[in-house]
């Protein structure tokens, strides 16, 4: 189900992104221009320190998810395309990650991976608890950190 992105994926990835409900969610609700999308597109493909990857049902294109290393710590990002959400995608996008990492040699995975949470994003802290993601401490800021740890 999950596939590494490509730049091909620059058009739906900077819709999912610009999303309104991404955005309210986001830690800058400022909506990304197409030219800033597309540097740091072709910036995170070619860092070795993210990985991106983008959810398919039966071919079609309905998630993106990715891990960024910073700092020794692994941050989570992930969506839903607007119009698939709602039924369970969300949930299995995460379990998917959490297959590719643990198909990564021991010594080669992440510690942990940490989601920071808007409070409010019911959606997203229902998919991460489901699929093994722990609130650690107090909200700061009005997000709380959740980790999995693989
Ligand atoms: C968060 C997000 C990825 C969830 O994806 P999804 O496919 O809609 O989620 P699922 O269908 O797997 O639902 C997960 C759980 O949330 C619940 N849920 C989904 N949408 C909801 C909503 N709008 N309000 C309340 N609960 C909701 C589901 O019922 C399900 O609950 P359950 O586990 O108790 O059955 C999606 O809403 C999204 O892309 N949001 C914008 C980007 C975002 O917030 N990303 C996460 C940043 S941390």
């Amino acid at each position: 189900m999950l596939r590494r992105a490509t730049i091909d994926d620059a058009a739906r990835l900077f819709a999912w992104r610009n999303n309104v409900v991404t955005r309210q969610y986001a830690r800058s609700s400022e909506p990304v221009d197409f030219a800033k999308h597309m540097n740091w597109l072709a910036g995170k493909l070619a860092d070795t320190a993210s990985a991106l990857w983008v959810g398919e049902v039966r071919g079609v294109p309905v998630a993106q998810v990715r891990v960024d290393i910073d700092g020794g710590t692994a941050l989570l990002d992930y969506a839903v395309a607007p119009s698939a959400r709602r039924q369970g995608l969300g949930t299995a996008v995460l379990r998917a990650l959490q297959r590719e990492v643990m198909l990564c040699p021991a010594d080669s995975r992440p510690a942990g991976i940490l989601a920071q949470v808007k409070t409010d994003n019911i959606a997203s802290l229902r998919a991460l608890r489901s699929s093994g993601w722990v609130a650690e401490g107090e909200p700061v800021g009005g997000f709380v950190n959740l980790w999995w740890m693989p």
